[in-house]
């Protein structure tokens, strides 16, 4: 018989690609449901809820659509460039407008746009799922994609639930994803995973509320924050002590603690911004990259790790390298 050739040793996930995040816009709806509101229908408090989670306060309002659309107009204003020039948007959210269509039409509608337009749903990791993404379609000959993580959670959040109803809020963060043509923003590696065992940890059914089994949540994902973040790291060849700054996704400062602990990241090079979003889910890393940026704690040249975990369960992880020239 006939000896079949082994397959090509597959490099997944190793770059680099020449890619740039150019603009970083976000929306928040104004109302505030603060820890103290909660107080009111729920055997709850403050300290316990800061404590268990760093969350004080969490948005409500808002549609998934208009917060996209605002998030947007934003990150083409950051970037200077015009609607007219994108190629592609996507969406990632686990709470679209409708069962049916898609969100990211609409969105893309709004914009004056007719390109590809889809939702993507890969619950808190989505963001990060759809930058990889974002950069295949650019190797493809793309060269500017709307990568936008939107969420309306209070939809599906049951606020008298001592579990859920303290972690999660709505609002939407949006990337202008460029081709990179100067060499110095790139995309360093990447991981993206799922574990479907999951899948009752942190579920909603069809017009339901989200159920959680808070604990294992919590365990799953310091594990595959863990897992990713290594795995990112040894694509790109780097250690912990090269990157500049990690994004991970807001849904419980503890978790990140726990996370770091086993990895050896600090909190000191770490972006947090759920005290006052909560747990936004595809939504949170963009919003945590915009106040990072506004603080001015990512220079050119950064390594910046964005790290993902969310119902499925999924996992995502990337670094980038920093070039950020608007315009
Ligand atoms: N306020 C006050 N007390 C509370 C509350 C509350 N909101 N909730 C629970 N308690 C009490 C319980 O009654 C229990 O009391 P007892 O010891 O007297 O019996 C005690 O606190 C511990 O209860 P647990 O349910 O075990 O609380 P836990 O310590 O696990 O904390 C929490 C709950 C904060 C939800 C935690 O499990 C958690 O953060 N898990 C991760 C959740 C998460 O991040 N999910 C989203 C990630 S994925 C994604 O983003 C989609």
């Amino acid at each position: 018989m006939q000896e079949q050739p082994s397959s090509p040793a597959r490099a997944v996930g190793v770059g680099p690609w020449d890619i740039n995040l150019a603009g970083i816009g976000i929306a928040l709806p104004d109302k505030r449901l603060h820890n103290n509101d909660l107080t009111a229908w729920m055997d709850t408090s403050d300290e316990w809820i800061f404590e268990r989670t760093g969350i004080r306060e969490r948005r409500l309002g808002g549609t998934t659509s208009g917060l996209s659309i605002e998030a947007a107009r934003a990150a083409l204003a950051d970037a200077q460039v015009d609607a007219s020039t994108i190629d592609q948007v996507i969406l990632a959210t686990t709470s679209p407008d409708y069962m049916l269509p898609g969100t990211a039409p609409a969105v893309a509608h709004e914009l004056g746009l007719t390109c590809g337009a889809f939702d993507l749903q890969a619950a808190c990791s989505g963001w990060v799922y759809g930058l990889v993404v974002a950069n295949g379609l650019i190797q493809q000959g793309m060269n500017r994609i709307l990568v936008i993580g939107a969420e309306t959670l209070e939809r599906m959040t049951d606020y008298h639930d001592r579990g859920t109803g303290i972690l999660f809020g709505n609002g939407a963060g949006a990337a202008i994803v460029d081709r990179d043509t100067t060499g110095a923003g790139r995309l360093l590696s990447w991981d993206l995973g799922s574990n479907g065992k999951h899948i009752h940890i942190l579920y909603s059914e069809h017009g339901g509320k989200m159920k959680m089994d808070g604990r294992e949540v919590f365990r799953q994902a310091v594990t595959v924050m863990q897992e990713s973040a290594t795995a990112s790291l040894e694509r790109a060849g780097l250690t912990v002590d090269d990157i500049d700054l990690v994004i991970p996704h807001q849904a419980n400062v503890r978790i990140v603690e726990a996370a770091w602990k086993r990895i050896g990241f600090s909190m000191e090079k770490t972006a947090m911004v759920l005290e006052h979003t909560g747990n936004t889910s595809a939504a949170s890393i963009p919003l945590a990259l915009h106040d990072a940026l506004a603080n001015d704690r990512i220079a050119k040249g950064d390594k910046v790790l964005f790290l993902g975990f969310g119902a499925g369960m999924t996992w995502a992880s990337a670094i980038v390298e920093w070039n950020g020239t608007s315009g």
